[in-house]
This record gives structure tokens, sequence and C-alpha cells, in this order.
């Protein structure tokens, strides 16, 4: 095919026949190499901000070395790039450059030459720059060589992937051999030159992967997951008619991060996070995104055991291999279509719907204006074998339909498929499809009222055993807890009426210690409010969050009650769900679904704040905020008042959803009236003023609480971080600039205008209703559901919130303690 030719640098061996005498000097404390001085194995050079080394490396349990660029200070996976992949050398050997001019490697006799130049002039110098850029330039320090130009398996910030056929340059990245052996594998990652230019991956000559997105001003050509990193970098596309390329920078230069073609095909895109590589991307990721994986004419499913199925209508093209595991072949139509044989067939071909598909590649797409019209441009043409309608677009395949992948009926992201089938392969008979649908129809009673059957009898079960001992955490079903959606609102809450006491299992402490490695550090993920949270790992793999209620809270046993059956009763894909609990003696312990993200703090000052949120996750999480707390204050069967809403309170599921957590503090609560309580529990900074002053709290109150992550999600500050204006805290500084008129200084910089200004001053706005001084001012949750999500309301004008200036209650002198992880019996704090 059309790659080839992508074996990269010079593999000039020259055997000198002369008994030349090394008469140069070691290279030291430097970031150059100049005539006159070389490198031995030991030595290094040090780009000028230490950032990366350039010296001998040995691979793992291997005689050979390699000249190479690595990380100076990572010690794990360092090697960005490598000079001499294809011709490993001893320890006896020397960087450095030749009599010629060029950078060469010598052992004994023989020169690996690592640039081929014709030099007039040998003065000339070899510099590691910060950015892993090999430099090699003349006396007048114009570049005559540089290793970003020879990449290896690491595209690097500021490398580029593509070509420019003007001077001949293809930047392509060859995979290691293995994970061992940095000699040329079998991958390659390229830009398809073609007309669609999107990056391939190759095995071989043979596509592996390719971006489903075309080249375009999206940057997400690598498919990134659907969540904030792509703030971190700037890519850019140069797409002109001889040359095409991507590159990127980063936009922090405190980020470390690359992408890489690993031995196994997988580009990976890795960060530098807390002493270890992050994996914040990988492509492939699932064998159904291997290109053509299934074959021809097929469809992938991630989630059934074999992968592979031939699409209806269509049998294996070779049914040995395909039993085999080997669906490279494909599979083929059971009868031809009517088209292709002309006249001979007595009925129409027709289409078969397959709903929520992942749409195969290579479609061709057709401006029609209804359904009717597509499919009469894919019927009417005899090499269409399928097409799809969306939203006036319609687009059809022509011959292989390759990558067509069925989606789980949850996965929202797919659309419909319409293949094309001759009348004998459609099941189109009505009588028959009307008997298959009754027949589908009492197998889905039957299944259902099996399986509820089955649930009761599980429930049963769960209850008899609560009697007995504490179940077993590790074999524990995470799957078979109550369903977190709440589809059914209705019959939900009828069924948590009728049942007079809320079950969750009881979990043996003996196998609460099994799961966390008997809560060993390593484990630890937190300091949550009452106790350390661990992680603990079940035996099929999956992973739960195990909260230790700390042994010293007297009231540990009220609020592990409280809290258990709070959350064992509240299903909102906003909450955090609570599977079980452990007490036995003095442990009181809740079992959590496990959120890989972490807290959103983290995000927004901690140290994930780098990865920067995109201003969609932004939107997603505080739409999700609101509706989870909504949940709580007007949906659920008693009334819930967190208390403590805070960022660290806030999790993150793997899509970067947020999911409130921490209820036990929350109280059932009736009715609207507002309590007095002598016990506060709360953060500094979030609590509204009558209930960090007088102990009173209501709905208004986390509503208050609410309006203050809003300002902090917006901005990326704590509220009671360090103001350079005259502001005490983010909810000064945000009424300050709203009164100037330009509300929008307080937006993120990480957002650099990558966001939309109108709903940005709504959330503003909104954010300052929810901290206004009086409770009863303050918006409800539902209203704030409303000011969030219609821009048709017109909001109210905020007027001065609490705590925006000296005179009007607390400020950081003041002696309201930082009360995150305890309850406090308030001494009252009284304003002057
Ligand atoms: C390599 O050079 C360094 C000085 O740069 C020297 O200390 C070291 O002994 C040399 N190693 C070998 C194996 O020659
Ligand atoms: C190196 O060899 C040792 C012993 O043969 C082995 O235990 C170790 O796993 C090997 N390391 C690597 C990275 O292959
Ligand atoms: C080589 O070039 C540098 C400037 O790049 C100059 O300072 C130096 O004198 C030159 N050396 C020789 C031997 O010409
Ligand atoms: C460096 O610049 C000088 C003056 O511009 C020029 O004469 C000389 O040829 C240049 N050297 C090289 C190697 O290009
Ligand atoms: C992104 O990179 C391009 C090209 O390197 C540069 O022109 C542009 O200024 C960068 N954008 C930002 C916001 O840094
Ligand atoms: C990063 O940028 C900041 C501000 O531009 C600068 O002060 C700092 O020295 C830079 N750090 C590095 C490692 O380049
Ligand atoms: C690379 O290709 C060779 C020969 O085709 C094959 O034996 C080897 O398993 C392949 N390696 C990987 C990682 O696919
Ligand atoms: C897949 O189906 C298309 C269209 O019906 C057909 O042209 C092609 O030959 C089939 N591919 C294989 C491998 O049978
Ligand atoms: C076709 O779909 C694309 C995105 O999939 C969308 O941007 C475009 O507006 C659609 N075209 C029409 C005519 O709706
Ligand atoms: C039929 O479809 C093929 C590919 O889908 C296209 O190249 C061809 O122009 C179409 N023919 C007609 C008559 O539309
Ligand atoms: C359609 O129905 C007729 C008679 O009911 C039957 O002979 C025929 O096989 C059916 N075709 C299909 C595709 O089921």
């Amino acid at each position: 095919m059309f790659f080839s030719e992508i074996r990269f640098l010079y593999p000039f061996i020259l055997l000198m026949f002369s008994s030349h005498i090394l008469k140069d000097h070691e290279a030291a404390d430097t970031d150059t190499i100049t005539l006159g001085n070389h490198l031995n194995s030991s030595a290094t050079i040090v780009s000028a901000g230490g950032m990366f080394e350039l010296g001998f490396y040995q691979p793992a349990n291997s005689t050979n070395y390699y000249v190479a660029i690595m990380y100076k200070n990572i010690l794990e996976d360092r090697v960005v790039w490598i000079a001499n992949r294809d011709y490993p050398v001893t320890a006896s050997a020397f960087f450095c450059i030749g009599n010629d001019g060029n950078l060469a490697i010598r052992q004994g006799r023989i020169i690996y030459m690592v640039t081929d130049l014709q030099l007039t002039n040998a003065n000339v110098s070899a510099t590691l720059l910060d950015s892993g850029n090999l430099v090699f330039r003349d006396e007048n320090s114009s570049i005559l060589w540089q290793s970003f130009d020879f990449p290896s398996h690491t595209f690097l910030p500021g490398m580029k992937l593509g070509y420019d056929r003007r001077i001949g340059k293809t930047w392509s990245y060859v995979s290691w051999r293995s994970s061992n052996d940095p000699s040329p594998g079998n991958f390659t990652l390229q830009l398809d030159p073609g007309p669609e230019k999107r990056i391939v991956i190759l095995n071989g000559d043979e596509i592996y992967w390719r971006s489903i997105r075309p080249w375009g001003d999206n940057s997400n050509i690598f498919e990134f997951p659907p969540d904030t990193r792509m703030n971190m970098y700037n890519f850019t596309f140069v797409s002109e008619s001889d040359t095409a390329y991507l590159t990127y920078t980063l936009y922090r230069n405190d980020t470390i991060s690359r992408f890489t073609l690993d031995a196994t095909g997988q580009l990976r895109q890795v960060l530098w996070l807390e002493n270890k590589w992050s994996l914040l991307n990988s492509q492939p990721r699932h064998p159904c995104d291997v290109y053509a994986y299934c074959g021809a004419n097929s469809s992938c499913s991630n989630v059934w055991s074999s992968f592979c199925s031939c699409l209806p209508g269509f049998e294996p093209s070779t049914a040995e291999l395909w039993n085999n595991g080997d669906f490279k072949d494909g599979c083929s139509r059971k009868n031809d279509l009517q088209c292709s044989m002309e006249g001979l067939g007595t009925s129409e071909d027709g289409f078969n719907e397959l709903s929520n598909v992942k749409l195969p590649q290579n479609q061709l797409t057709l401006e029609v204006q209804s359904m009717d019209e597509c499919r009469s441009a894919c019927s009417s043409n005899c090499s269409c074998s399928g097409f799809s309608y969306t939203n006036r677009n319609c687009s059809t395949w022509s011959g292989d339909l390759i990558n067509l992948q069925q989606l789980l009926a949850d996965d929202i992201s797919g659309t419909n498929f319409y293949l094309k089938l001759a009348a004998s392969d459609l099941g189109t008979n009505r009588s028959t499809s009307n008997i298959r649908r009754a027949i589908i129809l009492s197998v889905t009673v039957s299944m259902t009222i099996f399986g509820s059957a089955l649930f009761i009898w599980q429930v049963k079960k769960k209850r008899d055993k609560r009697k007995g001992e504490g179940q077993d955490l590790l074999t524990f079903d995470v799957t078979m807890s109550p369903a977190r959606t709440e589809t059914k609102p209705a019959k939900r809450r009828r069924q948590v009426e009728h049942e007079k006491e809320v079950e969750i299992p009881l979990f043996s402490f003996s196998s609460v210690c099994a799961a966390t490695d008997n809560f060993s550090f390593s484990n630890k993920l937190g300091e949550g409010g009452f106790g350390p949270v661990y992680k603990g790992k079940l035996l099929k793999g999956e992973e739960v969050a195990v909260k230790r209620l700390s042994r010293t809270s007297g009231q540990g046993w009220d609020e592990l009650k409280n809290e258990a059956m709070l959350i064992a009763k509240l299903q909102h894909k906003n909450l955090v769900k609570l599977l079980g609990c452990c007490i036995e003696g003095d442990e009181k312990i809740l079992i959590y679904e496990y959120l890989p993200n972490k807290s959103l703090d983290c995000f927004l000052f901690g140290t994930n704040a780098m990865l920067g949120l995109s201003w969609e996750t932004r939107v997603r999480i505080i739409e999700g905020i609101a509706q989870g707390l909504l949940y709580l204050h007007q949906y659920s069967r008693v009334q819930i008042i967190h208390r403590d809403l805070k960022a660290s309170n806030i999790l993150l599921d793997a899509d970067m959803n947020p999911k409130i957590s921490d209820f036990g503090l929350a109280r059932i609560f009736g009715g609207t009236e507002q309590r007095a309580t002598t016990r506060i529990v709360g953060t500094y900074g979030y609590m509204a003023p009558e209930y960090a002053l007088e102990g009173v709290f209501s709905v208004k109150s986390d509503v208050f609480s609410f309006g203050v992550l809003l300002l902090e999600i917006l901005s990326d500050r704590k509220n009671t971080g360090h103001y350079l204006s005259n502001s005490l805290n983010l909810i000064g500084y945000a009424w300050d600039l709203w009164r100037s008129n330009k509300p929008l200084e307080l937006m993120s910089t990480d957002l650099r205008d990558k966001y939309c200004p109108n709903a940005a001053t709504r959330y503003i706005n909104t954010a300052l209703l929810c901290v206004e001084e009086r409770a009863s001012n303050r918006p409800t949750m539902s209203d704030v559901v409303m000011m969030l999500n219609n821009e048709l309301t017109i909001l109210p004008f905020p007027v001065q919130p609490a705590f925006s200036n000296v005179g009007s209650g607390l400020d950081s002198s003041q002696s309201i303690p930082e009360i995150s992880q305890n309850k406090l019996t308030v001494s009252v704090v009284v304003p002057r």
C-alpha cells in the first residue's frame, strides 16, 4: 500500500580501516556536543532547563546500548527518541561529531552515521533543547538537522505528524518491537495522505486504526474521551497543497505530556502527574475500534464475548476461519440483491433497520429533504449497501460495511442504520413479524415476571442474611444493587414506601479488611468528612469506596444510620450510591460506589487543576449538581438538606458527571420551616450566614452553598482564597466585578474565551442571587435549575451578597473555625 518507505535515519555503517586515535575530550556539564568532545556510555548532556538528557540507554535485561534522548528527572518510561534503533552498540561506543562533521556513534572501527550531510565547514555543534529536540547547527546557528524531523515512537509537543512534499519529509512514528526492544516494530502512526486527512495506525501495511473524524478545525482527531483534557493542548493543523501536518503545544510550561505508539499498536497519550504517567487517552481503546476487526459486513460489540457477528442476511465468508476467531474475511450476503440480477427476481430489495449502532466508516453524504428521499437515493443505486438519516443528513455506503458497531441499549450515542437486503432475507412478512413481535412480547413479559421474582427472592435472601453474619464484600455483585437510574420514579417511590425498612447489605468486617488490604495506606483515597476513605477491590476486579468512620467521633453511629438510611433511599444519577455498610464493634464503615475521577476540588484547585475543565464539562457539572440538589430538596420522598455542599463533596465519574456525596450530615426534615440546631456541620466559606451565625438552616442554606460552588466552578478560585482586590472573598470579588459591569473577568483563565458569554453571565447572575444575605430572597433549587437552563428567563438583578464586605458578617479573622471534617458543637459567634 501507500507507505512502506518510512524506515528512517541513516543506516550507513562505515568501516574505518585507519587506526584513528581518539584525541578529543569528554563532554561534561553542558547541553552541547561540539567537534572535539564526545559522550561515552556513562556520560550525558542535559538540556539547559534540565528537562531532557541525551546519553546511552540500555534496555532492561539487554546488553545493547542505544543513543537516546530521555526525560532527565523521570525514571519510568523515559526514552523519547533513539538515534540508532536498528543498530544497537555496546558499552564501548561513543557519541560524537565525526571528522567529516556529521553526528556519529563510534564503536571501535565501526561508525554509525546519525546524520549524513555534505558539510563544507566542520564548525558544527549539536545542542539538546528543553523541548527534547537535538538540533545540529552550523557556525551561523542555522539548523542543519534536528531530531524532531526523525521521530522515533514519541510525539512530543512541538513535533509534527504529517508530511511536507516540498522538502520531501514525512513525520511518522514507528512503535518499538517490544517494551524492552527499541528496534522498529510493526506499527506506524502517520497521516493518511488521502483527501480526508485522517490519522492512521498501520500494522505492517494494513490499517489497524483510523480516526473516525477526518481532519478539521475541531482538534478531537484523536477521539479524546468526553471530558476536560483538550484544554491543555493547543493543536494546530496545517493543510496546504503539498504540506499537511498536525502539531501541538502545551499551554502550560510545567506540564509534561506526550503521545507514544507502544509495541502493541496503541497510541497512548500520557501526562506526568503525581509522580507517575497517567493515561489520558488511548486508541484503539476496544477491539471494535480496531479497523475492520470483524471484517466487512459484520457488526462488532464490545460487550459480547465473541465481539463479532454477521449482519442480518449475511453469513461468514469463510466459516472455518470465522469459527476460529479470525474475522478478517468478514461476511457475505446469503442472497444477492435483486438489483444486481436485473429482472430475474420477483420482489424488490428492502431495508432492515438496525437500531442504536455506531455507523460504519467511509460514508458518502447527500443533501436531501426527507428520510424517503434518502431511502430512495439508496434503493435506486445498486452499489448502495445501506443508509442512515438524521437531521436532514443522509449518509450512504457502498460496497463493504466496515466497523459497524452495535451499542448497548443505554448508550444514547447511537443512530439507526438501514441495511439493504434482498426481500428473501428481510422477514418483511407482516404476519410473521407480528407473530415474532407477539413472541418477543410474551418472552419479555415472562422475563420481567421472572426477573421480579428473582429480585424479590434476592432481597428476601439479603434480609435473611442480615439476621445472621455480614455478607462477604469480596463476592458482592455491585450490579445487583438497586437500579441506579430513576426511570420509573413513581414506581420506585411506591416500592420504597412499601418497605418499612430500607435494605442495604451488611458486610463482614473481615471481608472489608480483605478488600482494602487491611486499610493499607496505598489504598487510601483521602480524608472525607468523618473519617478516611479507602479504595476496596472485589474479587471480580470491581472497585468500591470504603469510608471508615473515625472511632473518635462519638456520634458516629447516629451519623452512620442517618447516612446509610438516607442514601439507600435516594436514587439519582447525580448522587453517590451507597452499596452497603459494615457495623462490627467499634467499626462503622460505609461502602460506596467508586468514582475514578476523584472530587471536583482536585480539578478546580488541586493537582488535577492543570487538566483544566472545558466549558462543556463545567456546564455538565453545574447542571448535574443542580439536578442532584433539586432532587434532594424536592423530589426525594423526604426532603433532605445537605448542609455541607462543597467542591470536595462533588465526586466525578469516568465521564466527568458529578455526583454529590456525604449525606451523613443531611437530616430528614419535613416542610420548609427553618430550624435552629445546636450542632453546626459545614465548611467555612460555603455556609450561609444564618446557618454559620445562628445555626438556622433550610433548603436556602444549601442554595447559598450552591451559589458559592457555582462561582468556584466558573472561576477556578476558592471562595476563601486571598484576593488582590478589596474583596474579602470570591463572593465579594464576583459582586465587585458584577457592579463594575465586567462580570466575565471572573471566568477562569483556563477557559481562554472558549465559553459562551451569555450562559456564563447568566450563571454568574444566578450564583449572585443564590448568595444573597436574606434566605428568603434566594431562589429555590427549582428556580435555579430554570435560571441555568432557560436562556429566555429574565433574571432579577442581584443585591449585595452576604459576606461581601467587612461590615456584613464574617471575615476570616473572626472565629468560625475551619470545620470541614468535624462536627462543631457551636459556640455561636455573633457579629457585632
Ligand atoms: C565516561 O566519561 C566520564 C566523564 O565524562 C568519566 O568519568 C567516565 O569514567 C567515563 N566512562 C567510561 C566507561 O569511559
Ligand atoms: C529481567 O530478568 C529477570 C531475571 O531473568 C526477570 O526477573 C525480570 O523480569 C526481567 N526484567 C524485564 C524487564 O524483562
Ligand atoms: C565556530 O563557530 C563559533 C560560532 O558559532 C565560533 O565562536 C568559533 O570560533 C568557531 N570555531 C572555529 C574553529 O572556527
Ligand atoms: C556563515 O555566514 C557567513 C556570512 O554570512 C558566510 O560567509 C558563511 O558562508 C556562512 N557559513 C555557512 C556554513 O553557511
Ligand atoms: C496555539 O498554537 C499556535 C501555533 O503554534 C499559535 O499561533 C497560537 O498562538 C497558540 N494559541 C494559544 C492560545 O497559545
Ligand atoms: C514557565 O513560564 C513562567 C511564566 O511565563 C516562567 O516564569 C517560568 O520560568 C517558565 N518555566 C519554565 C520551566 O520554562
Ligand atoms: C509483528 O509482526 C510479526 C510478523 O508479522 C508477528 O510475528 C508479531 O507477532 C507482530 N507483533 C505484534 C506485536 O503484533
Ligand atoms: C459486503 O457487502 C457488500 C455489499 O453488499 C458487497 O459488495 C461485498 O462484497 C461484501 N463483502 C464481502 C467480504 O463479502
Ligand atoms: C449534518 O450533521 C452535521 C453534524 O453531524 C451538522 O453539523 C449539520 O448541520 C447537519 N446538516 C444538516 C443539513 O442538518
Ligand atoms: C451510486 O453510488 C456510488 C457510491 O455510493 C456513487 O459513486 C455513484 O455515483 C452512484 N450512482 C448514481 C447513479 O448515483
Ligand atoms: C412469508 O410468508 C410466506 C407465507 O406466509 C412464507 O412462505 C414465506 O417463507 C415468508 N417469508 C419470509 C421471509 O419469512
